[in-house]
C-alpha cells in the first residue's frame, strides 16, 4: 500500500449514502479498539448523514481503488471561520501511508481557498497516539485562554482547564491547525468524476 494507491474525495451526502455501510463498519471496528480514547457510542446512519453547517465541503474519505471500500475519513463541519473535525479514523491496515495526512490536507487546501481561519478537533486526554500526531502535523494544543475563545466560537459547553476541557465528566485536549499559514493552496483535485467511481 502506498499513499497513491487509495482515492481521496470528498465525502458527500451521495457518498456516505452508497458507502454507509463501510462507514460504520470502520466506525465500529476503532469503537471497538480503543473504547474511549475514541468514542464509546459507535456511528451509525443518523451521525454519518447529519446535516451540519459546511459538512459536505469539509469532509473528505479515501478510498482503496481495488476493491471500492472506504479506509479512511476526516467528517468536518463549520463554526464560524473554522472548520472542526469531529471524526478522523483511518483502517489499521491502512495507517502509517501517509493517508491521514492526505485527507488533512485536502481539507486545509480547500479550506484555505474558502478563507476559513482554523481548523480544530478535540482528542479524548488519553489518546496520547493521535495527539502526538496532531502535535506533529502543525496543530497546537490550546490552553485555558484560547479553550475559552472555542467554547464560545463554537457555542459548547465545558469548563476549559490548564491544558484540556471538561465536559460531562470527560476530557479532551483541544488541538488547533493555523489554515492561513499553509504556504501554497494543495491541489484540491477531486473532480467528481473521480470520486463518484470509487
Ligand atoms: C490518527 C490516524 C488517523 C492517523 O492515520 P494514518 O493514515 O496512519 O496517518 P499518516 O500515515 O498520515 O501518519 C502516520 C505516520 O506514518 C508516517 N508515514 C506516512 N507515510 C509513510 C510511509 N509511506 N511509510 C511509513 N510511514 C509513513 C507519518 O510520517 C506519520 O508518522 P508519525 O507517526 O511520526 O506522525 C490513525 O492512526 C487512526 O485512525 N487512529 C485511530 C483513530 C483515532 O485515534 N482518531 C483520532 C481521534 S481524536
Amino acid at each position: 500500500m502506498t499513499t497513491e494507491a487509495v482515492a481521496v474525495g470528498q465525502l458527500t451526502q451521495h457518498v456516505v449514502a452508497r458507502s454507509i455501510d463501510d462507514l460504520i463498519a470502520l466506525d465500529r471496528l476503532i469503537v471497538n479498539q480503543l473504547g474511549k480514547r475514541y468514542d464509546v457510542h459507535p456511528w451509525g446512519v443518523p451521525e454519518f448523514e447529519l446535516d451540519l453547517p459546511g459538512k459536505w465541503d469539509h469532509s473528505w474519505c479515501a478510498t482503496d481503488p481495488a476493491t471500492k471500500v472506504i479506509v479512511g475519513y476526516v467528517v468536518a463541519s463549520e463554526f464560524s471561520n473554522n472548520v472542526h473535525a469531529h471524526r478522523v479514523a483511518v483502517h489499521p491496515n491502512y495507517r502509517r501511508n501517509g493517508i491521514g495526512i492526505q485527507l488533512f490536507n485536502q481539507l486545509f487546501a480547500h479550506a484555505k481557498m474558502t478563507e476559513f481561519e482554523y481548523c480544530t478537533a478535540q482528542v479524548p486526554y488519553d489518546n496520547n497516539a493521535a495527539f502526538e500526531w496532531y502535535l506533529r502535523h502543525g496543530f497546537h494544543v490550546l490552553r485555558k485562554a484560547e479553550l475559552k475563545w472555542y467554547l464560545e466560537a463554537r457555542g459548547v459547553t465545558g469548563v476549559p482547564e490548564e491544558d484540556h476541557l471538561e465536559s460531562d465528566g470527560d476530557r479532551h485536549w483541544v488541538v488547533r491547525y493555523p489554515i492561513q499559514r499553509l504556504t501554497s493552496n494543495l491541489p484540491t483535485a477531486i473532480d467528481d468524476s473521480q470520486t463518484e467511481a470509487t
